[in-house]
């Protein structure tokens, strides 16, 4: 019998891995504090960054606006991977076949990295991870909808993280440590990418048929929405609050949310998803 297009995927990306392999904990040179010379964000990248007020803030206040949105979005992949974590976990053994849970392992292992590594980034320069806003309704789903829903939701968070990580590893202004933590990132995201594909589009592949035109819709309405409150979540009024702004900080998210340079990166950070549900038919 032949092996599955995922179960070659799953291969070829253990084997990566496996050769790819390093010592996250050694391979950052981690200072006391950090530098206040260089900006830890893009300023493109900043959410205030055409809006008004960043003209309003002090040097200091723009520098440590940088600093807490990287620290934000590394708090936001600490909590994404964690879920990830325990829904890949629970996999492990469950009807995977011997190729995919071989590569689970090694996700697994990168993931628990990356959260190590974005933890002791928030701890040591930002002095606190910001906790997750993330509310879980039960509900019920069609025959194989949660096990695609899985991995359609973790392609979305990581497409979305993987597009500000390569942004800011090639920002070369950016302080050092904050550019080598993102290509680190990017640089095993993007096996990650691949797979979580590659099971999206055979577990699509395999039910969509069952489910009718419908609740296709339906379940692509729920993709579509799932990536506006995934987006939404990349902007976190008490980061304006660790800064020093003042005034409703909620109406200001809300601005930034709208701006012109927001909805240019929301744009840019989907473009490959949006290829990817068009190729299956999804978001039709
Ligand atoms: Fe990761
Ligand atoms: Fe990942």
């Amino acid at each position: 019998m032949s092996a599955s297009p995922v179960d070659t995927v799953a291969e070829r990306l253990s084997g990566i891995s496996v050769q790819a392999h390093s010592n996250p904990y050694r391979r950052f040179e981690w200072t006391s504090g950090p530098d206040r010379r260089l900006p830890a964000k893009s300023e493109a990248l900043l959410s205030l960054a055409d809006h008004p007020v960043l003209a309003t803030l002090s040097e200091e206040q723009r520098w440590r606006l940088g600093l807490a949105e990287m620290g934000h979005f590394f708090s936001l992949n600490i909590a994404g991977e964690r879920e990830l974590l325990m829904g890949l976990a629970s996999r492990l053994e469950r009807g995977a076949s011997p190729a995919v849970s071989g590569y689970l392992h090694h996700f697994l292992e990168e993931e628990n990295a990356h959260m190590a590594v974005f933890a002791q980034f928030c701890r040591r320069y930002v002095g606190k991870i910001y906790p997750a806003r993330q509310m879980r309704l039960p509900r019920t789903y069609l025959p194989g909808e949660e096990e695609f829903l899985f991995f359609a939701q973790i392609l979305i968070f990581e497409e979305i993280a993987a597009w500000v990580n390569r942004k800011l590893a090639g920002d070369s202004a950016l302080w050092p440590i904050v550019r080598q933590i993102n290509e680190y990132h990017a640089t095993e995201e993007a096996r990650h990418l691949v797979f979580g594909r590659a099971v999206a589009e055979d577990l699509w592949a395999a039910s969509s048929k069952d489910w009718g035109d419908v609740e296709c819709r339906r379940i692509g309405a729920y993709l579509r929405s799932y990536t506006r409150v995934t987006l939404r979540g990349y902007i976190d009024p008490a980061v304006y609050t660790d800064v020093g702004i003042k005034g409703d900080v909620f109406a200001l998210r809300d601005e930034a949310l709208a701006s012109p340079s927001w909805l240019r990166f929301e744009d840019q950070a989907t473009r490959r998803l949006r290829a990817v549900w068009s190729a299956l038919g999804i978001l039709e």
